[in-house]
């Protein structure tokens, strides 16, 4: 994507940088990048809004949390949040966008590539619920989406999806003709979970464990040499050893939120002094040394085992 960074690990749009303090604290732990809180788009706003209306009135509580965990922002708010990022961080400011439809948000991107943000992140999130479209059509709307923002700014602009597709490859090399620069595998969304005695839905875990960078791992390790788009793993990072495996599978950063959430942002010198010690132990003076050694177009065959047929041997009894 043309930005320079200190160091692999950067703060995903989240809670954590919502506001400018949240930015300057992750700047002053020592981040590489920052993605800033999602804008959302209109409708999503709307529906925000009525469920701000609705909690404000039944729970007052609710609307402070959801404020503090970034979950609401108003369009102008953002343009500031991001000007001031930019002034204030040294380090690559990521705007992230989320849209799902055409419109509202491509005169929004170039506004807010005028305020200066370094690159856009592209929060896009197709839930297929439809039982008449089918994959490819998801598909090409989202390659369209990447083209008409590429059509409206030229700073570098990075997608980042969920984990639900089917063909993952051939939608990478999509996303690149379609004039992305950088992809982040992959959103962990909000989590749906059931109150078996009220008979209601109730929000799931919103942080991840670690367990759950598996799949990051084999995607990353999959489609990382098809292209030259740069890579950014998401969901279930939580320390060092987490981002040396990012990297030997073929990604080129990586970033953090539940950690982040879990342990604060203290935790971000702690992964880069660990990281760094890995390398010296192993002697790799850079990054590029071990990256990607274990990749798909390195060690295929061992991203072809899906079953346990082996594996079982190894589980306990
Ligand atoms: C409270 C909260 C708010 C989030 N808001 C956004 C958002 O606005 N845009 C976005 O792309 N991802 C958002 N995420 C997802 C994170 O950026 C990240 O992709 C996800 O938490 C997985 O990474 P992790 O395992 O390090 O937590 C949010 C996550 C949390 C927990």
């Amino acid at each position: 994507m043309g930005l320079r960074m200190p160091n692999p690990l950067i703060v995903s749009s989240s809670g954590l940088s919502a506001n400018l303090e949240g930015v300057k604290q992750a700047v002053e732990a020592g981040a590489g990048a920052v993605v800033l809180k999602s804008l959302f788009e209109e409708d999503i706003a709307a529906a925000v809004e009525r469920m701000r209306t609705e909690v404000s009135e039944s729970h007052p509580e609710a609307e402070s949390y959801l404020r503090q965990m970034g979950m609401i922002l108003e369009p102008d708010e953002y343009l500031s949040l991001v000007e001031s990022s930019v002034r204030l961080a040294d380090v690559p400011i990521i705007a992230s966008l989320n849209c799902y439809s055409a419109n509202w948000w491509a005169d929004y991107a170039r506004r807010i590539e005028k305020v200066g943000a370094n690159a856009i992140e592209l929060n896009i999130a197709p839930l297929a619920t439809d039982s008449k479209i089918g994959a490819s059509r998801l598909e090409d709307e989202l390659a369209a989406l990447v083209e008409l923002a590429r059509g409206v700014v030229k700073i570098p602009i990075a997608v980042k999806i969920g984990q639900y597709f089917s063909a993952l490859p051939h939608l990478v090399l999509r996303l690149h003709q379609a004039g992305a620069e950088g992809l982040t595998l992959f959103n962990r969304y909000y989590r749906l979970d059931i109150d078996i005695e009220k008979i209601e839905f109730k929000p799931g875990n919103p942080l991840s464990t670690r367990e759950e960078l598996a799949p990051v791992l084999r995607w990353i390790g999959i489609v990382s040499n098809l292209t030259n788009l740069d890579i950014a793993a998401s969901t279930g990072i939580h320390g060092a050893p987490d981002v040396i495996k990012t990297l030997l599978v073929g990604g080129d950063a990586v970033q953090l939120c539940s950690v982040l959430y879990r342990r604060g942002l203290g935790t971000l010198a702690a992964i880069r002094e660990n990281l760094e010690a890995w390398m010296k132990e192993h002697n790799y003076s850079k990054i590029s040394d071990f990256q990607g050694l274990l990749s798909f177009k390195k060690r295929g065959a061992y991203y072809q085992r899906l079953q346990y047929v082996k594996a079982l041997k190894e589980l306990p009894t």
